[in-house]
């Protein structure tokens, strides 16, 4: 496939919507703006929810590739999750098949493997592909995803990469983030990865910066030519000072997903 030059964005709105709509146009590509709020500074964005099939249909056509972020990001409620991420995200592949988009980046999440046990010193990483784990109805609909993608590829060509996303903030915020962040920047680097790469079919790959305490293994990533700059370490020693090692024992030692993998999960910040 030709370089995408046209992107829908979906999710704009949010906190990885906003910052790739800074980093994403230098690389040379023209965003389209879905979202189900208004997107500050974009009067053109398209105000929909991932529910309207026709504006899905419209928002899809005539664009090169989708980056779908759109969608609730933390657990919630199985019927909030059921609409916009279940269902949401098919409608969306449906409107793209419908409009001939050849190319979709799918963020999924680290937590539909997320009571994958973390690997000790000395352990391989994990590696992408190991079974799905759950570790909430959010993280389920992460998995849904990545089956839907697997096939809209098979029965329909349209391929996907599907990012199983750690933690994409400016900063790690946390000690587990130390080994999962997402800088911006490796963010856009991994997103240009993943839209000109050839041939991709359906491709997981694991998003993370180059951090010194990585837990999964980048190298279907590397494979589409990411090359990430980014380190977590700088931040290791100011963050390890101010929170603590997680307690032996406890959901941020031993999972992947962390203080997801609790009832109800709790949010460290
Ligand atoms: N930020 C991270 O570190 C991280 C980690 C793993 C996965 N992800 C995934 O990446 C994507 C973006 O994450 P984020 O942190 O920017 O989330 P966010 O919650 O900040 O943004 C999500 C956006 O989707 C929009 N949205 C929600 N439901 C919608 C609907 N029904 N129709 C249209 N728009 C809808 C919201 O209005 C919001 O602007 C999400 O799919 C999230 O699950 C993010």
């Amino acid at each position: 496939m030709s370089a995408p030059r046209t992107l829908l964005l979906t999710g704009a709105a949010g906190g990885v919507g906003t910052l790739m709509r800074e980093l994403l146009p230098p690389y040379g590509y023209e965003l389209r703006l879905l979202d189900v709020a208004p997107v500050p500074g974009a009067p053109d964005a398209i105000v929909a929810d991932l529910a309207d099939r026709a504006a899905l249909r419209e928002a899809v056509r005539g664009v090169d590739a989708v980056v779908h972020l759109a969608g609730i990001s933390l657990e919630a409620d199985f019927e909030k999750i059921m609409a916009a991420n279940i269902a949401g995200t098919q409608y969306l592949y449906e409107a793209a098949r419908e409009e001939g988009v050849r190319r979709v980046v799918l963020a999924s999440s680290n937590h539909a493997v997320g009571f994958t046990r973390r690997p000790r010193e000395g352990e391989p990483p994990i590696p992408v592909d190991t079974p799905h784990r759950p570790d909430t109805f959010y993280g389920l609909s992460k998995c849904f995803g990545e089956d839907l993608a697997q096939l809209y590829w098979d029965l329909h060509g349209v391929e996907t990469v599907s990012l199983r996303i750690g933690s994409c903030f400016p900063e790690p915020t946390s000690v587990r983030m130390l080994s999962i962040w997402l800088s911006p920047a490796d963010c856009a680097r991994l997103l240009h990865a993943s839209l000109t790469a050839e041939d991709v079919a359906h491709t997981v790959v694991y998003g993370s910066s180059a951090n010194t305490r990585a837990w999964w293994d980048l190298s279907t990533a590397r494979a589409l030519g990411y090359a990430p700059e980014d380190d977590s370490e700088v931040y290791a020693e100011k963050l390890i000072a101010e929170k603590g090692l997680p307690a032996e024992g406890s959901p941020d030692d031993l999972y992947l997903g962390g203080h997801f993998c609790v009832d109800p999960p709790r949010w460290p910040h």
